[in-house]
Order: C-alpha cells, then structure tokens, then sequence
C-alpha cells in the first residue's frame, strides 16, 4: 500500500511573474468544451438551488454559462432550455432605447434608465436617480462596468441566441436527445464518480445517439481521464474534482476525495499524455471561494472553473431567499443531500435509482444581490491575478508555477494582526 500527497488551493500560490500587460487588458476568453468559447471561463454548476432558466440567461449575458440542474422531468428541463434560447442575449430589457432623432416625438417613461443611440452605438446613459431603486442603480452600474471593458461580451451560439448547457445521467440517452432538440449547445454529465465501468460504457452509447458537446464527469484520477478519453469518443470536455464543493460529504462519509486543484493536474497529465491538453478543456469543479482559487486552477492547467457556491447566493439562483435574525440568506444544498434526493426520486422515478447514501449537506449562505456583483469580482479579480501569473490570456496562465507554501505560510497570507 502506498500513500500518495494531495495538493488542495490553500496548499499553493501563484508565484508572480513578468506581466506581460496591464490587468486590465487581460483577456479571459477560454474554451468550455471543444466548440465552444467564451469571454468570461466560469459555469454555474447544475444544482436545484443555482441553475434554472434565470441563473442561465444572466450568466450567458454577463459572459459565462450556466449548466440547467436535471432534479427534474426531461420535459421541464427541456422548457428550461427553450426559455433560455428564446431570452434576450443583451441588457436591453434594463433600459428605455430610444433614437436621438426620435429624441422630441417621444413620451419618455422614467422608470428605466435611458440609453440615447444614434444608430445601434449607444452613446450614453441618463438614469434619472430619484425615481429608480438604488438596487437597480448599482446593478445597472454593475453591468455598465462589465461591458464597457470591451472584454465581457455574452455567450452566444451560431444563432446569436444564449449558449446554455444541460446535465445528464449518463444513463438516460433519452433526456439527452430531448434536451438536444430543446437547443442545448452542450451536455454536462452529472455523477459524483463517472469512473465506473457502467457509467462509461452507458456514457459510450449515448455519446453516439446525440450530436452536440458533452463534458464528461466527475472524475479526478489520471487513470480516470484517461479511461474517460479512451473509451467515450469525442468527449468534448472533462468535470474535473471529487468533494471540494462547499456543500460536500463524500469526503467525510465516503472517506473518497481528489481536491479540485490535484484533480486538474492529474487530468493535465493525462490530457498531456494523449497530445490533447489545450484541445480538450478541464472545467475545475469544487471549492472555487472566488478569483484566487480560480486562478489557481487555471495556471493548474483548467480553462474554465465550475462553482455552485458563488452563485447560490444571488437573485437570479433557484434558491429561496430567507431572513433569519434581521439578516438575508438564500438556501444551498447539495445534489446528493436529503432534501434534493428526495426531490429527484419524485420527479424522475423511472430513470436508474441513484445511490441512497447522502453525500451533502444543506445549508444557508449569504444573499448577494444580483450575479453581476459576483461576476464582476471574478472578472476583475482573474484578471488581476492571471497579470500576477505573468499571462495576458488563460492559455499562457497554464505556463505559471504555483509555489507550496507551509501552513504557516498559509496563515500569515490571510490578513492577520488586527484587532478587528
Ligand atoms: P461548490 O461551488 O464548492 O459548492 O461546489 C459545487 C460542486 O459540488 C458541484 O458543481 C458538484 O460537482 C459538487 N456537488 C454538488 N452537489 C453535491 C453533493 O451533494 N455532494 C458532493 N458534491 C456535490
């Protein structure tokens, strides 16, 4: 028997390095899944308390993707999708637009901010601050700020129509097929071990019954990649990490655990191995608190990172907001915790009986307010720290070092000496 190391993101830093530009003009683009790219490399992961139909359509507009949950019929995740394509791709529906040569005919409303174009270009913004709700103004802030880096552009598919995606068991190929034909642009595969000789050879067939990109996990070996990328042609993307999510037993009652930053080095590896790292792209999925964990997957070799916790807290999430001690909170849970179980054996009795044993837990966390507060400070704090990488972009961030650090390194790092 032999007992191996772990590295999880406390463990590590990023050594700072020449930057080759400002921060501010580092660009975020990275690859989801072999087909598709987009400005801002984050997805929200598929969980009944993150990502419906609303999480979806904000997360496409600010420039990420959000991965529609499957605690639910086929059919009404297939809805779910549709609402998602047939939303507005922009924050048009924030504001009155109106034609300056139209400036005079017009009855102006002052409930929404006005957007004055000359012809498609907006050229400014008048927001008539006594009338609108200071929430609405910080938001509408909030997103002015995101788009006029230029950098933040919403995900879109060849249709100029939001790119969204949908988790699957590898087992029920027909969710798969109505999910495609929903309009999904990619399906997530969502089972806590996919290394499992059944799991992939289902994974197999159903890969070759639909069309679209399918990201395959959870796994968090090299054995594990390499099996998956053998044996499940055209993977278009791996999950990557087994119990770093906030909300995460397995660890404790399973005693099985590969941290999301080991798991995506050993993926690396294996997608090195193969001469496919770069073509096929890791999702970092677990335990991402905000841009620092991200970064460090990413200069650990992801393209994009995957979090369920960050979003939780926000308007848009499936969570439900409650007030406990004069504060607001909304409500996280786990996919294989009590309540969600529950809910997946109501809503999909027919599919394969997943596993009884819970391996999540429920809980609160903070309400945030809306997702651009928490996707404005993943973009600007990744940039920050991919400048400290020494990388302009996300594929020369996978040429910087990470540093061990002791864990009195790790302590002095966090603010310390304060009274307060
Ligand atoms: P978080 O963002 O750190 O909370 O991690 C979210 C991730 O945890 C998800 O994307 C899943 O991979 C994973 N996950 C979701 N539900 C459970 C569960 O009940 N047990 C273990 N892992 C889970």
């Amino acid at each position: 028997m032999r007992i191996i190391e772990y590295i999880t993101f406390d463990d590590v830093v990023i050594v700072p390095r020449k930057a080759p530009v400002d921060p501010q003009y580092v660009v975020l683009e990275s690859n989801i899944t072999r087909n598709h790219r987009i400005s801002v490399p984050i997805l929200s992961s598929p969980m009944d308390t993150v990502t419906e139909q609303d999480l979806a359509i904000e997360m496409s507009r600010l420039g990420g993707v959000g991965v529609v949950h499957r605690n639910m019929s086929k059919s009404e995740q297939a809805d779910m999708i549709r609402s998602v394509k047939n939303a507005s791709p922009d924050f048009k529906y924030l504001f009155n637009t109106i034609n300056i040569n139209e400036l005079d005919k017009s009855n102006l409303r002052s409930d929404k901010p006005l957007i004055i174009t000359s012809d498609d270009t907006p050229t400014g913004v008048y927001v008539p601050t006594n009338i609108l709700s200071p929430a609405l103004i910080e938001k509408i802030d909030l997103v002015l700020r995101l788009l006029r880096t230029g950098l933040v552009k919403p995900s879109l598919d060849n249709n100029g129509k939001l790119l969204v995606g949908a988790a699957i068991s590898p087992f029920d190929s027909k969710r798969a097929e109505a999910l495609e034909k929903a309009g999904a642009d990619f399906l997530v595969t969502d089972i806590a071990h996919l290394h499992n000789i059944e799991a992939l050879s289902a994974l197999g067939k159903l890969a070759k019954k639909v069309s679209i990109d399918i990201v395959a996990g959870n796994v968090g070996t090299r054995e594990a990649a390499l099996d998956i990328l053998t044996t499940v042609e055209n993977v278009s993307g791996l999950r990557i990490g087994i119990s770093s999510g906030s909300i995460c037993s397995t660890g404790v009652v399973a005693g099985a655990s590969v941290p999301t930053l080991t798991a995506v080095m050993n993926a690396r590896e294996a997608l090195e191995e193969l001469g496919l790292f770069g073509r096929i792209p890791i999702i970092a999925d677990g335990g991402i608190r905000g841009p620092g964990e991200a970064a460090k997957a990413i200069v650990a070799g992801a393209s994009a990172v995957m979090s369920g916790r960050l979003f939780a807290g926000t308007d848009e999430a499936s969570s439900l907001l409650v007030r406990v001690g004069g504060k607001l909170y909304k409500t996280y849970r786990g996919m294989a915790s009590a309540g969600a179980m529950k809910r997946r054996h109501a809503a999909d009795r027919y599919s394969r009986p997943s596993k009884q044993l819970e391996e999540g837990v429920e809980g609160l966390v903070p309400y945030e307010g809306p997702l651009v507060k928490v996707m404005s400070r993943m973009f600007f704090g990744l940039q920050a720290s991919l400048g400290y990488a020494g990388a302009s972009r996300i594929e020369e961030a996978w040429n910087g070092i990470l540093a061990r650090v002791s864990p009195l390194g790790a302590k002095e790092i966090n603010p310390h000496d304060l009274v307060k």
